[in-house]
């Protein structure tokens, strides 16, 4: 059976992977907070990131750049004139729609580049429907920045304005003359950096497939302009790598969908997406683009001296070229729920048969590695429990649960995700041994308590 985005957006908050924020107030619209299992998810796919992509090459190093930038970097990449959706309202139902999106859907020509005028005329002249109520009533087309805005100071004025930064990437530019001169680094090398990102998106949605505050996790990879095409390819091939390999996501849920000549953003001259096949369809999960020498370029211009870079051994200067790859994590937490999320006919201890949810995530994700169950709430079997509890918990993150029956308490931990639970029962007293079950199979081993964390060293890198 196929997963739902209701079925995510229910066990997100059951469990505790996300919750919607502020519900307090009656919430605040698209934004959430990840909870204690959230995090942890998020934490480990952050970090499976950064060991791959910087860690472990020779060719890249990291940064963490400040989310508020100079207010002339947003002038010189292009984001103050360019970073524009066009929007329009219904006037019945009040709901709010991209402009280009609703014309695009209804009379399927290419909106890209159309002036609010030319899109008021399509909405008239083709009398496009609300997709909410079916009304053919909009008000005019506006074009909207998608930076929100800021006051830095006591005064509220131009002079003090500044802006959440809609894409991490830029305060990378901003680094690559400290890195150059810091450090031992030569073209070609990538600089990489995750954090937080804000876009006054119009139509955000689809639980944290698109949100106002993101996080990205985006390298920008410097290279001479003549490398381009090979640099492209090695990293189409690196992320879908990552998508396959490392996410575990099978083939036939991911596609690469390349943008035509007329949608590419203002500085790329090539870009992919890697979609994947969400529960809505086949929609962006990361992007690669050749960016040219369009950012570091214009911030040459802007700030009168040029960022160049200079070959010792060919003795050349040139302004070095990027490719970028950028993954979202938000979205990448998306995917792993909906992709791992299984449900399926699983035995009681009865011996009848119900349906279990269980998230089957790679190992190395899971939130919690282990679930330590005493098999009932007697001292004699809790405080034996707990003390292998203590020991795992050294080396793993843990849980250690002596409510409800057996079954539910392995059926919650299913739900979570985690992939092995240790039951200790009144044999366990005599023989010193455990039970361990398989998440996935369900199966059980007999353990000598002395050989766990040998036994977990081995199984929980898979
Ligand atoms: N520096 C290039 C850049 O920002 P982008 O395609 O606009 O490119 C990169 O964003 C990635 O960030 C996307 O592939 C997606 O994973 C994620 N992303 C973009 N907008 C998002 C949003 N509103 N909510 C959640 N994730 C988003």
């Amino acid at each position: 059976m196929s997963v739902s985005m209701e079925m995510i957006v229910n066990l997100c908050k059951r469990r505790g992977f996300v919750y919607p924020s502020c519900e307090v107030y009656g919430g605040f619209a698209n934004t959430y907070t990840y909870g204690p299992y959230g995090v942890e998810l998020k934490n480990n796919i952050e970090n499976l990131w950064w060991k791959t992509f910087v860690q472990s090459r020779e060719d890249m190093v990291g940064i963490d750049g400040s989310i508020l930038l100079h207010p002339k970097v947003w002038e010189a990449s292009g984001h103050v004139s360019g970073f524009n959706d066009a929007m329009a309202d219904c006037k019945e139902c009040k709901a709010r729609f991209r402009a280009d999106q609703i014309i695009e859907d209804a009379i399927k020509v290419d909106m890209e580049g159309k002036s609010t005028s030319e899109m008021d005329k399509a909405i008239a002249e083709n009398k496009i429907k609300c997709p909410n109520c079916g009304k053919t009533a909009f008000t005019k087309v506006k074009k909207i920045n998608m930076m929100f805005k800021t006051h830095i100071g006591t005064t509220e004025d131009d002079s003090s304005t500044s802006f959440l930064r809609p894409e991490t990437a830029q305060a990378i530019f901003m680094t690559f003359n400290n890195i150059t001169d810091s450090t031992r680094m030569k073209i070609p090398f990538g600089i990489g950096q995750t954090g937080k990102a804000f876009r006054n998106e119009i139509t955000p949605g689809n639980f944290i497939f698109r949100l106002i505050e993101f996080e990205q996790m985006e390298i920008e990879y410097f290279i001479h302009p003549d490398m381009w095409e090979k640099s492209f390819d090695q990293w189409q091939k690196e992320m879908w790598m990552w998508c396959t390999e490392l996410l575990k996501i099978p083939k036939e849920n991911l596609r690469i969908h390349e943008h035509p000549e007329e949608k590419l953003s203002h500085y790329s001259k090539k870009t992919i997406d890697v979609e994947y096949k969400y529960p809505f369809g086949f929609k962006e999960l990361y992007g690669l683009a050749y960016r040219t020498d369009f950012d570091l370029k214009s911030h040459g211009k802007e700030c009168g001296k040029a960022i160049e870079y200079f070959d010792q051994v060919k003795n050349i200067r040139f302004v070095p070229h990027v490719i970028e790859p950028t993954f979202g994590l938000d979205r990448s937490v998306l995917v792993i729920l909906l992709d791992k999320y299984a449900q399926e006919e699983a035995p009681t201890a009865d011996g009848k048969t119900d349906t279990r949810i269980v998230m089957k995530f790679p190992h190395y994700l899971a939130p919690v590695k282990i679930a330590v169950l005493p098999l009932s709430k007697k001292d004699e079997l809790t405080g034996e429990a707990k003390k292998i509890f203590n020991e795992l918990k050294s080396h793993w993150p843990c849980e250690y649960d002596e409510t409800q029956s057996i079954g539910k308490r392995y059926r919650r931990q299913d739900e979570i995700g985690t992939p092995y639970a240790v039951t200790f029962d009144f044999d366990s007293l005599e023989d010193k041994k455990v039970t361990i079950r398989d998440r996935d199979s369900m199966k059980q081993d007999r353990i000598e308590i002395k050989n766990l964390v040998k036994y977990f060293n081995e199984n929980l890198k898979v």
